[in-house]
């Protein structure tokens, strides 16, 4: 059975995704806060690196599949943390198990936020590798305009994907690596956004989905299974906005 490594496994998209696959015969390495075969801090140097430890001691070092999907929405410097260099430093990290599996894969989840404004110094300092710098420039876009932080995150790490993706790292090691880019999903992420009637309405108008309106974690899920399944032997570093029409909504029809 092929081992997948999924973060944020305990909730949502990480959970259903993880359902899908255990379903289908998968052996799955959940990584969380709690709750999980890997229960470790994405968001710190220490907690990626001790994932990075347990999850190739659970798969022998050949790993053949990472999702992560582990992400956070609140307002703070700490949205980079998780949202960018906990997905990029631990997809470092298990590299080398997943080049030393047969069919390797790799997807990650961005968000059709991603195509919102974002904080241009936020962006280049995560695709720079600079943690520090990243954080300490959210401490400044706090202060400005924190509602750029999760765009950025998540526009960065879409970045990251489309630059490396073709490095012999990856492309040369056999290994797609692509992005799923979730509308609004309903999961208790968003749970939280639409508690407030307000919020909801500026939500639904930021986010246009006239296709089928808000999607259940599942169908993200299946996306990603896609991906990361043995079908796909040549789609790389492509952005796949799962999101009801949104992306087309917001930025036309021009490609
Ligand atoms: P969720 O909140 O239900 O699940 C996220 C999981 O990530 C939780 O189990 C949480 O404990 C885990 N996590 C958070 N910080 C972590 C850390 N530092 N270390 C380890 N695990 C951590 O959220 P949901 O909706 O399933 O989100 C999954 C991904 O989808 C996220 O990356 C999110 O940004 C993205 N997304 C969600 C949308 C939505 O409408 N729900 C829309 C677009 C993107």
């Amino acid at each position: 059975s092929r081992h997948i490594a999924v973060t944020g496994s305990a909730s949502g998209i990480g959970q259903a995704l993880a359902e899908q696959l255990i379903g289908a015969g998968d052996t799955v390495i959940g990584i969380d806060l709690k709750d999980a075969d890997v229960c470790a801090d994405l968001g710190t140097p220490t907690g990626r690196a001790q994932a990075v430890e347990a999850v190739l001691e659970r798969c022998g070092g050949v790993l053949d599949g990472l999702v992560a999907c582990a992400g956070i929405n609140t307002p703070s410097p700490a949205l980079v943390s998780v949202n960018f260099f906990g997905v990029t430093a631990l997809a470092e990290g298990l590299r080398p198990a997943l080049a030393a599996a047969a069919a390797p894969r790799a997807a990650v989840v961005g968000s059709i936020s991603g195509t919102q404004p974002v904080d241009d110094e936020v962006v280049a300092a995560c695709l720079a590798g600079d943690e520090a710098a990243a954080l300490a420039r959210a401490e400044v876009v706090m202060g400005e305009g924190p509602q750029k932080l999760y765009p950025s995150s998540k526009a960065a790490l879409a970045q990251w994907v489309r630059r490396d993706c073709v490095t012999p790292q990856w492309a040369g090691a056999g290994i797609p690596l692509n992005v799923v880019a979730p509308g609004v999903v309903r999961t208790p992420m968003s749970a939280a956004l639409f508690a407030d009637e307000r919020m909801k309405q500026v939500m639904d108008r930021a986010v246009p989905m006239p296709l089928n309106g808000y999607a259940g974690p599942e169908v993200i899920a299946e996306a990603l299974s896609w991906l990361i399944g043995p079908s796909n032997t040549h789609m790389t570093g492509q952005v796949l906005y799962v999101d009801g029409g949104a992306e087309v909504s917001l930025r036309g029809p021009a490609v």
